[in-house]
C-alpha cells in the first residue's frame, strides 16, 4: 500500500555520497527531509540541489537533516556536484543516495510508471522525530520544487507539535495562528493567557507563540 501521513517512514540501507546509510539510525532523533529528484546532470535537478544546499542552514536551525536520492550511481552524484558547485555556487552539503538498484525509490513510491519508467518523480517526505511521515508532496520532472514553501511547512508543523496551533491559508512565519479546535477554551487559557480573537467557537486567532 502506497505510504500515507502518519506512518513509520520505512527503513533502508542504501549507499551515498556520505558513505553507506542505514536510514534509521542517521535520522536518529531528528527531523528529515527525503526527497529524490528525476536524474543527475539534468537542469532542474542542478538548481533545485544547489538552492538547498544554500539554504541548508535554514534545515540545520529547525533540527531537521536533508537527504536526496536519484537513481544514478555514487560516481555521478560526486561528478555532477561539480557542476552544481560551479552553475549555482553551492555544491550539495548534505548526503544524496544512491539508489540505482530502485531500492529505496520503490519503497517510497518514487517512480510512477505512467511519467516515467526509468527516473524517479520529485517526491518530498518530511519526516519527523519519531520517524513519522508528516508531510508528502510529489512534483513532476519538469517543475522544480520551492523550498522555501518547504520550509513553511516545517515551521507550521513544529509550530502544531510545539504549541497546539494551526497555521492559516499563506500564512508566514510571524503571522497570527489558529488554535487548534481540540484545545477546549479552558486548556486554551493555560496556553495562551495573552487571550485569543474568537470568530466563531472553531476559529480562535491568537499571534504566533
Ligand atoms: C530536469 O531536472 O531538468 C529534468 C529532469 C527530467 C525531465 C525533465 C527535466
Amino acid at each position: 500500500m502506497a505510504l500515507q501521513l502518519g506512518d513509520v517512514a520505512p527503513d533502508f540501507e542504501q549507499d551515498s555520497t556520505g558513505g553507506h546509510i542505514r536510514f534509521h539510525q542517521w535520522l536518529g532523533t531528528s527531523w528529515a527531509v527525503l526527497f529524490s529528484h528525476p536524474k543527475d546532470f539534468t537542469p532542474v535537478c542542478t538548481t533545485e540541489l544547489g538552492y538547498l544546499a544554500r539554504k541548508k542552514s535554514e534545515f540545520d536551525k529547525r533540527g531537521v537533516k536533508v537527504i536526496g536520492l536519484s537513481v544514478d550511481p555514487v560516481t555521478d552524484h560526486e561528478k555532477w556536484a561539480q557542476d552544481i558547485a560551479e552553475t549555482q555556487g553551492h555544491a550539495p552539503n548534505y548526503p544524496i543516495l544512491a539508489d540505482a538498484d530502485r531500492k529505496v525509490a520503490s519503497l517510497y513510491g518514487m517512480i510512477h510508471p505512467n511519467a516515467s519508467d526509468t527516473m524517479t518523480v520529485r517526491s518530498v517526505f518530511v519526516i519527523d522525530g519519531a520517524k513519522k511521515i508528516r508531510l508528502m508532496l510529489t512534483y513532476p520532472a519538469s517543475t522544480g520544487r520551492n523550498f522555501d514553501e518547504l520550509l513553511r511547512t516545517i515551521d507550521s508543523l513544529q509550530l502544531t507539535d510545539q504549541h497546539k496551533v494551526a497555521t492559516p491559508v499563506n500564512w508566514q512565519r510571524g503571522d497570527d495562528v489558529i488554535i487548534v479546535p481540540s484545545l477546549s477554551d479552558a486548556d486554551a487559557k493555560a496556553r495562551f493567557p495573552g487571550g485569543w480573537k474568537t470568530l466563531k467557537p472553531y476559529l480562535r486567532i491568537v499571534p504566533q507563540p
